[in-house]
C-alpha cells in the first residue's frame, strides 16, 4: 500500500471481528518493529504476543479497564510492549547520557510501535494502542522481569468498524519555523 494512504487510513480500532490472526502476520508485525531506528541500535523493545483464547481472555478481564475491555471485546490478539531499562539513553557505565534517561527507551519503543501498527494496516489488520492498563497484572501474568518497563498493550485483529479520522491540529499550531 502506498505510504501516504497507509498513514491516512490507519485508525485506532475499537470494534473487532472474532476471526483469528495468522501467527505469521504477528511475526511480520514484530519484524516491522525491528526495522525502526533505536538508540545505538540497542533494540531494547520486547514483545509479549498473547494469542491463545484463555490467555487473551485473561488479559482482557484482568489487565484492562472496563472501557478498553469493551472496545477490544473480540480482538483475538494482544501484544504487550515493553523495553529493557537502563540501555537506551545510557552510556557503557550505566550513566544517563542526558536528562531524559529511560525516556529514550520509551521513545525507541514508540518508533517501533508505529512501525507495527502501520504494518498491521498493510496486512489488512486493525490495532488499538492502550496506555491505560494494569502494569502489575500484566507483569505477573506474563512473567515480565523488573529489568523491563511495561508500556502499551496493542490489540490486534480484523476491524469491525470503519471509523472516520479524528481531527488533527493544524501545522501552524505545532511548529515554529526559524
Ligand atoms: C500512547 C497512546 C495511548 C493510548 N491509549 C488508549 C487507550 O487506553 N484507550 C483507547 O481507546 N485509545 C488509546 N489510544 C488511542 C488514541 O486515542 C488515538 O490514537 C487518537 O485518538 C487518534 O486516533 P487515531 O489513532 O484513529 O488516529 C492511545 C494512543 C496512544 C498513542
Amino acid at each position: 500500500m502506498e505510504f501516504g494512504k497507509l498513514m491516512s487510513e490507519r485508525r485506532s480500532i475499537r470494534a473487532y471481528r472474532k476471526d483469528a490472526v495468522d501467527k505469521k502476520d504477528v511475526e511480520s508485525i514484530i519484524a516491522a518493529a525491528q526495522q525502526a531506528p533505536s538508540w545505538k541500535n540497542s533494540q531494547t523493545g520486547r514483545y509479549y504476543a498473547v494469542m491463545s483464547k484463555d490467555n487473551v481472555d485473561h488479559i482482557r478481564e484482568h489487565c484492562l479497564p472496563e472501557f478498553n475491555r469493551k472496545n477490544t471485546a473480540d480482538a483475538p490478539v494482544y501484544i504487550i510492549t515493553a523495553f529493557e531499562k537502563g540501555i537506551a539513553g545510557f552510556d557503557n557505565d550505566k550513566n544517563a547520557v542526558n536528562e531524559l534517561g529511560d525516556k529514550w527507551g520509551a521513545y525507541d519503543l514508540g518508533l517501533q510501535n508505529e512501525n507495527m501498527i502501520l504494518k498491521a494496516r498493510e496486512l489488512g489488520l486493525g490495532t488499538l494502542i492502550m496506555g491505560i492498563r494494569d502494569e502489575k497484572a500484566l507483569r505477573t501474568k506474563l512473567n515480565i522481569p523488573d529489568t523491563q518497563e511495561v508500556v502499551a498493550v496493542i490489540a490486534l485483529g480484523y476491524r469491525n468498524i470503519e471509523p472516520s479520522a479524528p481531527a488533527r491540529k493544524s501545522i501552524e499550531n505545532i511548529v515554529k519555523f526559524y
